[in-house]
């Protein structure tokens, strides 16, 4: 079966009309001020490696203009590299011919966009069944398939209202449902939650990792806050000036920051929801104590399971419920406060 995995490699972009030329000079270490002022040409993106596994959700970072919406708009060729592929389930979308690129941008790819892209003049359900009346699906079946997405997002009742009858949160909804119409594995979200207010904002994400429980869709989701990063994204890629800085899980993330930079990034992050107990745990000595903890427990909720419980000591199971570490509280709280470096927990 194919994973749906996006693997992108070695991807540059080079804005200008000679960007070729320079390829070379950047791969020796031209930097982006530089190209700029001796040759004229913008470094839009530099030697991109990043796999994206299918399934899962990858979130690329970064400040402005570090490239982000360039490298997610190469994903459905709206933009050609200068050099490098972009590769879905194996097959390099730079190099589709014109038909198989129509059908795989149709079929394979839906994006959401920031400002929600909405029809004024199209009701909720008319904007959602927008991509497959192109398709040229029977209009029976696409306002079945329209309704059962619009019911999921939350939107029932508002079928036949228009976006300016809608807050941000609700057309936002729209936006969602509309690519989940199309049956797309990719979902392309290019700071599709920037414009909303924190608490709609933070809703939408529940909406988000609810439905991908059960959709597994290969989705790039672009923002520049970090908390919506390590919220939605199994796996992190920061960008700047064009080129990949750190990439990993938000955990690795956190714990070991490539450079000052992310450091200064993550500074502020609530420790205790991104580090997992069996990161901070012990070998286990005698048989298991306390309560069972599952891998993959944050610190924050580990903490609160054992507080609520009165015990201080627990143990954490691995998938098959067998024992593989143990903790305690105190080990918890200090983790959830002093910097832990990801090489000291190895070198314990
Ligand atoms: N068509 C273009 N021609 C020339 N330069 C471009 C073009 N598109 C983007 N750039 C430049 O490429 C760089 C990356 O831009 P991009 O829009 O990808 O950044 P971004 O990370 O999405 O930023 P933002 O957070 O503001 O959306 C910027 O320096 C930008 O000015
Ligand atoms: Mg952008």
């Amino acid at each position: 079966m194919a994973s749906h995995a996006i693997e992108v490699k070695n991807l540059y972009k080079i804005f200008g009309p000679r960007g070729e030329d320079y390829v070379k000079l950047v791969e020796k270490g031209m930097g982006k001020a530089e190209l700029n002022e001796k040759h004229g040409h913008v470094l839009g993106l530099q030697d991109i490696n990043i796999s994206m596994p299918g399934g899962c959700i990858t979130v690329v970072m970064g400040l402005s203009g570090s490239g982000k919406s360039t490298l997610i708009r190469h994903i459905n060729r709206l933009i050609d590299p200068t050099a490098g592929e972009v590769l879905y389930d194996g097959v390099d979308v730079c190099k589709m011919n014109e038909n198989d690129l129509r059908s795989f941008r149709r079929h394979k790819t839906a994006m959401v966009f920031q400002k929600f892209a909405l029809l004024p003049h199209r009701t909720v359900l008319e904007n959602t069944i927008y991509g497959l009346e192109i398709q040229g699906i029977d209009r029976r079946e696409s306002e079945k398939r329209a309704l059962g997405w619009i019911d999921r997002v939350g939107l029932q009742g508002f079928e036949k209202h228009y976006p300016n009858q809608l807050s941000g949160g609700m057309q936002q909804r729209v936006g969602l449902a509309r690519a989940l119409t199309n049956d797309a594995d990719i979902l392309l979200m290019d700071e599709a939650y920037s414009a909303l207010d924190p608490l709609i904002r933070v809703d939408m994400q529940s909406v988000l990792l609810e439905l991908q429980k059960e959709l597994k869709k290969t989705v790039v989701f672009i923002t520049h806050d970090l908390d919506e990063a390590l919220r939605l994204g199994d796996k992190i890629a920061i960008l700047r000036d064009g080129h990949v800085v750190q990439q990993g899980t938000g955990q690795e993330i956190v714990l070991s920051p490539a450079d000052d930079y992310i450091t200064a990034f993550v500074q502020e992050v609530n420790r205790g929801r991104v580090i997992n107990v069996e990161t901070i745990m012990r070998p286990l000595s005698g048989n298991p104590e306390g309560l069972s903890l599952a891998a993959g427990t944050v610190l924050e909720t580990a903490a609160r399971t054992m507080t609520g419980a009165h015990i201080s000591n627990a143990h954490v199971v691995d998938a098959n419920g067998r024992p593989i570490g143990a903790i305690d509280l105190q080990m918890i709280i200090s983790a959830m406060v002093t910097p832990v470096k990801h090489t000291d927990l190895q070198a314990a």
